[in-house]
């Protein structure tokens, strides 16, 4: 095996998960890719920082700029715009391959990112950038790039659908809920890009501007929190057949004013009916439903914050990226286990 150089920026909540799987699944994902990850690093700000995932010592360094320029694939998941973009740029323009779940930054530099990328023959995966650990990313680049997607309704904010499901179940205060929602690492460092709906906004210019084939800015999303939803205002429209979620809605519009034909993105507390699938996303799960023209209606749905979770689309993105440098092309998802051979019926364990 030739091994891959992976460095990690940032070792927070997702990315000290990333790291941790990372070294532990070695031998399974070097035969999945045909090559070795080697984890050659991990950039931090503080090295004696607590961590949720243990890191070995020896792989923590400061010097992110080194890290990125020894490297082959660099994951970059500090989060926020700087130093994150000036990183990136570095790992792009020194021939890396870059892995980030940041929303922020992808939602106001991303067209910066993407030419500088496509520049240097470089590419950028950001499956995680939303919906948590939910294949979406790939699903709307790829999967439906040849249909039309007319709509996107999204839960895409994990702490306040978490906030809104106990406002709804317990009774729970907002505040309260929160501090539980921060507690379980789905809040963001600050949790008013939560609850004020900046996380769900940036999201959705990232979903808007992939959907429909252009690029969204975040001034153009219309955007609005939960800070004003009270418990009364959640029991009122449950007896009326509905409940409260923060939804990201992205579609083809006609604005009335000009006529002109384009893109529509916001994100709001809305009434979704009781029966409808939206209405079934408890907790901090996300859910991405999307209505195309010859797909017709198709509903993503999982996990949509928390890093162990939010790991796993970071390193389906690693295994894309990794597998790129081995075949010299875009990867091929047919490389086999040998070691795992198809059981008979005899060996069946769970019963429906
Ligand atoms: N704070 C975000 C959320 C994390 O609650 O959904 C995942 O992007």
């Amino acid at each position: 095996y030739r091994n891959l150089r992976i460095a990690i920026l940032g070792a927070g909540s997702v990315g000290s998960q990333v790291a941790k799987l990372l070294l532990e699944h070695r031998e399974e994902l070097a035969q999945r890719v045909g090559a070795g990850l080697e984890l050659v690093g991990v950039a931090v700000r503080d090295l004696d920082a607590p961590r949720r995932a243990d890191i070995p010592r020896e792989l923590l360094t400061t010097d992110a700029e080194s890290l990125i320029l020894g490297a082959d694939i660099v994951v970059e998941l500090i989060g926020g715009l700087e130093p994150a973009r000036t990183h990136i740029l570095t790992a792009i323009n020194s021939g890396a391959d870059v892995i980030t779940g940041n929303k922020a930054l992808l939602a106001t530099h991303g067209p910066e990112l993407f030419e500088a990328a496509e520049q240097v023959g470089a590419q950028l995966y950001y499956e995680a950038a939303v919906g948590g650990a939910i294949p979406i990313i790939r699903p709307l680049r790829d999967s439906l790039a040849g249909d039309r997607v007319e709509r996107i309704l999204g839960i895409v904010n994990g702490t306040t659908n978490f906030i809104l499901d106990r406002m709804d179940s317990t009774g729970e205060s907002l505040h309260d809920a929160l501090a539980v929602a921060t507690e379980l690492g789905y809040a963001e460092a600050d949790p008013t890009a939560d609850i004020e709906g900046y996380d769900a906004a940036q999201k959705a210019a990232i979903l808007a501007s992939l959907a429909f084939h252009t690029s969204v800015p975040l001034e153009a999303v219309y955007r609005e929190g939960i800070t004003s939803i009270t418990h009364d205002q959640v029991v009122a429209a449950r007896k009326a057949g509905y409940v409260v979620k923060l939804l990201a809605i992205c579609e083809r519009a006609t604005d009335p004013a000009t006529g002109v034909h384009g893109v529509s993105a916001r994100v709001h507390p809305a009434l979704v009916p009781l029966a409808h699938p939206l209405a079934a996303v408890h907790g901090a799960n996300n859910a991405v439903f999307l209505e195309a023209e010859a797909a017709g209606s198709l509903m993503f749905y999982g996990a949509g914050a928390g890093g162990l979770e939010t790991a796993s689309a970071v390193l389906g993105d690693l295994v894309s990226a990794a597998r790129r440098h081995v075949v010299g092309g875009p990867g091929v998802a047919e490389s086999t286990h040998a070691d795992l051979p198809a059981l008979p019926i005899t060996a069946v364990t769970t019963r429906y």
